[in-house]
């Protein structure tokens, strides 16, 4: 305990424990196990780049910035490949196959915008039945097992805010029809947050103010939690990536997948067309040879707006944060051991709530804090081989950030109908829909009875009984 004081106090941070004599031989536990965690010269040192640095920012970064390459859809462009996507399918379906592959959901995020109380997978989302975004990746990864016929293990990122209330859900509802054993959750690392002088902010007097350390924290956790090493065992070496706030998401794609086999890629990627130039997604870049995301809020106006002689945006590849991951490219960059590649971190400049060193609990106004979070996808410019796959949006994206407006759960919900709309077209029902494709009732498809339009096509003709498709149908 000395030791552990005497190293705050000899960095400048001894205020952590200005109440330590204060508070129950508990909350000193507490107190000292969060103290331990926590890497004062990685703080240090951060806050010296990013938040005393020029906002962290490096513009010469952009120098030389180039729109990544991507695999097109076929008919997409006149360079697409169809014959290219019928490898791929084949391929990734026999990697299902062989149980190479494992679904991997990054849920340890705080999900602020949209305002839920709990952990956001346990948000209700689907048009009829409200099921949690949890239980609709959870049908996917049985029904892919189910497919294939050798079931899907499925790792979990929490945080330690969210951890217990999570497992807690999943034992709630037996774990959606999954064998408990296969379904893996383990906590991300944080990181405190810190004021304007770099001094640790207290949540409490005995607590720090600490924050989840960014999906990019996924790559350390995976390696500290023994995730990979789990991998290893069950004989997975491709870790399928995606967000939690994204039900249309398809969690094991088989074409992604042989892509990312027939390219021996560490890292392979999804994108899809920017909507317009301003959407706010991430942008797939290259550099010297290297691809990369860059956020939008980094590109220069000039660039997100610029065109080719096609007329299309020239960085028009949005990131929508779909990933596979080899296991070993996992443990180099999350096992620290390679000096050369570390993911950085980024800064959030937040209100963060506060006591200080006489007690007293401030409530910002504005913000006050500083948080450090790493990015996923700064992983991509280490990778060997990455493979950017273009995807249709309304297949595999329509994520709940917000309350409200866009990327909330009424234009998620409206994606889902669209998506089930167009597929019991497809099969040949007569259904009217709007002129965006929406019908005018809900009804539901679960993944167990169908995931692809193809597959609705096959259950659907299957049915002894065809139902007449109306308001609150559910097709299980
Ligand atoms: P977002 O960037 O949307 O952040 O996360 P968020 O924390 O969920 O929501 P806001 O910004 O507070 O409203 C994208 C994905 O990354 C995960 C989230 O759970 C989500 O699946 N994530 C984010 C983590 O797992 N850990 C983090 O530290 C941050």
């Amino acid at each position: 305990m000395t030791d552990l004081r005497s190293h705050y106090e000899a960095h400048a941070q001894g205020h952590v424990f200005a109440h330590f004599d204060t508070l129950s031989a508990t909350e000193q536990q507490t107190l000292l196990n969060q103290a331990a965690a926590i890497d004062l010269a990685e703080v240090a040192s951060l806050y010296q780049s990013l938040v005393k640095g020029a906002g962290g920012k490096d513009e010469s970064l952009l120098d030389g910035l180039e729109p990544a390459d991507y695999i097109p859809l076929p008919g997409h462009r006149e360079d697409a490949n169809a014959s290219l996507w019928r490898e791929a399918v084949l391929k990734g379906e026999g990697a299902l196959r062989t149980g190479r592959v494992a679904a991997f959901t990054v849920a340890g995020g705080q999900g602020t915008r949209l305002g839920f109380d709990g952990p956001k997978g346990t948000y209700g989302v689907t048009p009829v039945l409200s099921k949690s975004l949890f239980q609709v990746f959870a049908e996917k990864i049985l029904a892919a097992g189910r497919i294939y016929g050798r079931p899907v293990s499925w790792y979990l990122m929490t945080s330690v805010l969210n951890h217990e209330e999570t497992v807690s859900f999943f034992e709630r509802h037996d774990y959606f029809g999954l064998k408990k054993e296969r379904v893996h959750f383990f906590t991300q690392g944080f990181m405190p947050a810190v004021d304007g002088e770099g001094k640790i902010l207290m949540a409490e007097k005995g607590e720090i103010a600490l924050s989840p350390d960014g999906h990019g924290g996924a790559l350390r956790a995976l390696v500290r939690s023994g995730a990979v090493r789990q991998m290893e065992a069950d004989g997975v070496d491709i870790l399928s990536y995606f967000q939690v706030d994204n039900p249309l998401v398809r969690c094991l794609d088989p074409t992604f997948i042989g892509f990312h086999l027939m390219n021996e890629s560490d890292l392979s990627s999804k994108m899809v067309p920017k909507a317009y130039a301003g959407e706010k997604v991430g942008v797939f870049c290259q550099k010297d040879g290297k691809a990369m995301v860059v956020e939008y809020s980094d590109l220069p106006e000039e660039l997100t707006n610029a065109t080719g002689p096609d007329g299309e945006l020239r960085f028009r590849a949005g990131s929508i944060a779909i990933h596979l991951f080899n296991r070993d490219f996992i443990e180099r960059l999350g096992s620290g051991d390679d000096e050369s590649a570390r993911l950085p971190f980024h800064l959030a400049h937040k209100k963060v709530p506060f006591v200080d060193a006489s007690g007293v609990r401030h409530e910002p106004t504005s913000p006050n804090g500083y948080k450090f979070e790493m990015f996923v996808f700064d992983a991509l410019p280490f990778a060997r081989n990455p493979v950017i796959i273009e995807t249709e949006r309304a297949d595999d994206f329509s994520p709940v950030k917000n309350a409200e407006g866009v990327d909330s759960p009424r234009t998620c919900r409206d994606d889902q109908l669209r998506q089930f709309a167009r597929w019991a077209q497809a099969a040949g029902i007569d259904l009217k829909t709007d002129e965006t494709g929406l019908p005018p009732f809900a009804f539901e498809v679960s993944p167990l009875f169908a995931d692809t339009s193809t597959r609705f096509k096959k259950a659907w003709d299957a049915l002894q009984h065809q139902p007449v498709l109306t308001e609150g149908l559910v097709l299980v």
